[in-house]
């Protein structure tokens, strides 16, 4: 048997060198690197050992399988990610921030599937039995059989689980506490997340049970990210949210046996994690309806799944030599191209002005089709304008001043009538999903029109009476504007009309 080498592991990215550096090279991050002893893996030493390999039968591609039940959780929302409940010796892991709910959500799916009278383990290497016995007391689970245990020894957990009854569904929370005897690494290395999850997940294949796997992310990454595991498992879902709000999102990075672009959505409450079956309900129960400039509603989806949410923007003359721009819950990048185009293209100037944009609820919102709703939250802001409240905006904005259509038109306009939007202001829709816009849809060909529609309704809305808008920016209110229609809106608030400028907002 070879002598036991040393190797450096980064801790991070799990990447192997062979001499101790300051930077993984690999993933960028420093002082991630530190000595293990090489790892074999559990079981590599002796089951090689002087072994001459066995045959085995290969099977057709055509061979029968029957398909095994999957183990429903119950929970809508859970199930839903895993693709209709989990497969039997499957391996999931669930990622996300320490505190975010991952033991709470995975204690209530043991509940339940304890309920139906299968055998489930819950193996805590993080909490001690007592204090996972208070938690599932709150959430009124004590009453479930489910089988707790306390341990971090890999080779242990898989006797325990190997005896007795067949186990159906295992939790271990988290895989960063456990360790292998086989491995002489410290817990929570690269090594022994390695092989501990190796060695879980060959029970799991071999057991027919459904394994659940929890691994804490880290900011630092000091700490074993459970990115090595990724490779290992056949699902890897990351629970989302943000501290300071209740929504929590689930999320399917990875799935052997079901779509990744599933999203479950819940709410941390008092009395556990509770499914949410209208997530746009919950984001715009906040929105105070036809009050002030500034906020747009963004029928969005996240995954498959449509999601409205409001953008709110303050655009207000900065009082700093350089102007603030600041966002929440959306790319700064993509903030300051919509800036820019509106600049050059819709004829704002924005220069001298403070700018804040943020996506309401904590939500954080990747999708380029919320350009279009932030432009319209902007263009709102600037001109004093407030948008229609029954109305949603989706469009991705092209460098050109151009809006682009995206993907799931049908499915916004779908979530957005269900949530009594009567109008939609969007791109035409991909040539795939049909040419004919339904009803209340207005088409917004360019960033031009934007802005021209929504001064034009500014105009409307001086010249029927208040008279009290606020400054808009540039400052000249010459004119006092045509007859509240287009290009001469656009003017009369200080913008310089460009040929674009002029075109009159396409009608739909
Ligand atoms: P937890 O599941 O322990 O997080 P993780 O395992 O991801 O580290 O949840 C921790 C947070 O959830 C904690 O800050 C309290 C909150 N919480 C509730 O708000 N309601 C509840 O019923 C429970 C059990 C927890
Ligand atoms: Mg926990």
């Amino acid at each position: 048997m070879a002598r036991l080498r040393s190797s450096y592991v980064c801790q991070n990215c799990g990447a192997v060198t062979q001499r101790w550096q300051g930077k993984c090279e690999s993933c960028g991050e420093w002082n991630t690197i530190i000595e293990e002893a090489a790892a074999l893996g559990v079981g590599g030493a002796s089951a090689r050992r002087g072994a001459a390999g066995r045959p085995f039968p290969l099977e057709d591609l055509a061979g029968a399988s029957r398909p095994e039940p999957r183990v429903a959780t119950g929970i809508g929302e859970l199930d839903r990610v895993a693709g209709g409940g989990f497969v039997p010796g499957s391996a999931t892991l669930i990622g996300g921030e320490p505190g975010i709910g991952k033991s709470t959500l995975l204690i209530q799916a043991c509940a339940a599937v304890a309920r139906s009278g299968a055998r489930v383990v819950y193996v805590s290497g993080e909490e001690s039995t007592a204090q996972v016995r208070l938690r599932a007391a709150r959430l009124g689970l004590a009453s479930a059989p489910v089988q707790l245990a306390a341990q971090t020894l890999v080779e242990d957990i898989v006797a325990t689980l190997a005896s007795g009854d067949a186990t159906k569904f295992v939790v271990i929370d988290s895989i960063q506490t456990m360790w292998s005897d086989a491995i002489e690494s410290a817990p929570g290395t690269v090594s022994q997340v390695r092989g501990s999850a190796q060695a879980l997940i060959r029970f799991a294949k071999a057991s027919g049970a459904a394994l659940l796997i929890v691994g804490h992310v880290t900011k630092d990454g000091q700490i074993a990210g459970p990115r090595v595991v990724e490779h290992m498992v056949d699902a890897v879902f990351s629970f989302e949210g943000d501290g300071a709000h209740a929504f929590r999102l689930l999320r399917a990075a990875k799935n052997r046996f079901g779509a990744t672009d599933e999203v479950g959505v819940f709410e941390m409450t008092g009395s556990g994690l509770a499914e949410v079956p209208n997530p746009s309900a919950l984001f715009l129960s906040g929105r105070d309806v036809g009050a002030a400039p500034g906020a747009s509603v963004f029928a969005g989806v996240e995954g498959a799944r449509p999601l409205l949410v409001e953008i709110q923007a303050l655009v207000a003359p900065t009082s700093l030599g350089t102007p603030r721009r600041a966002v929440v819950g959306w790319e700064p990048n993509r903030l300051a191209m919509v800036l820019a185009v509106l600049e050059s293209h819709g004829g704002l100037k924005l220069g001298p002005f403070d700018i804040y944009l943020n996506v309401a609820g904590g939500l954080r919102v990747a999708e380029p089709a919320a350009d279009l709703a932030a432009a319209a939250a902007l263009v709102s802001s600037v001109t004093g304008a407030t948008l229609p409240h029954d109305a949603v905006y989706f469009g991705e904005i092209a460098l050109s001043g151009s809006v682009r259509p995206v993907a799931h038109t049908t499915l916004r306009l779908k979530e957005a009538a269900k949530l009594g939007f009567a109008r939609a202001f969007a791109p035409p829709a991909p040539r795939a999903e049909g040419d004919a816009p339904g009803a209340g849809v207005t088409t917004i060909g360019s960033v031009a029109s934007l802005v021209a529609l929504i001064a034009a309704s500014a105009v409307e809305a001086r010249s029927g009476g208040d008279g009290s808008g606020k400054g808009a920016p540039g400052g000249s209110k010459s004119g006092g504007g045509g007859a509240g229609e287009g290009a001469p809106a656009a003017a009369a608030y200080g913008t310089k009309p460009t040929a674009r400028a002029r075109t009159p907002a396409s009608a739909g």
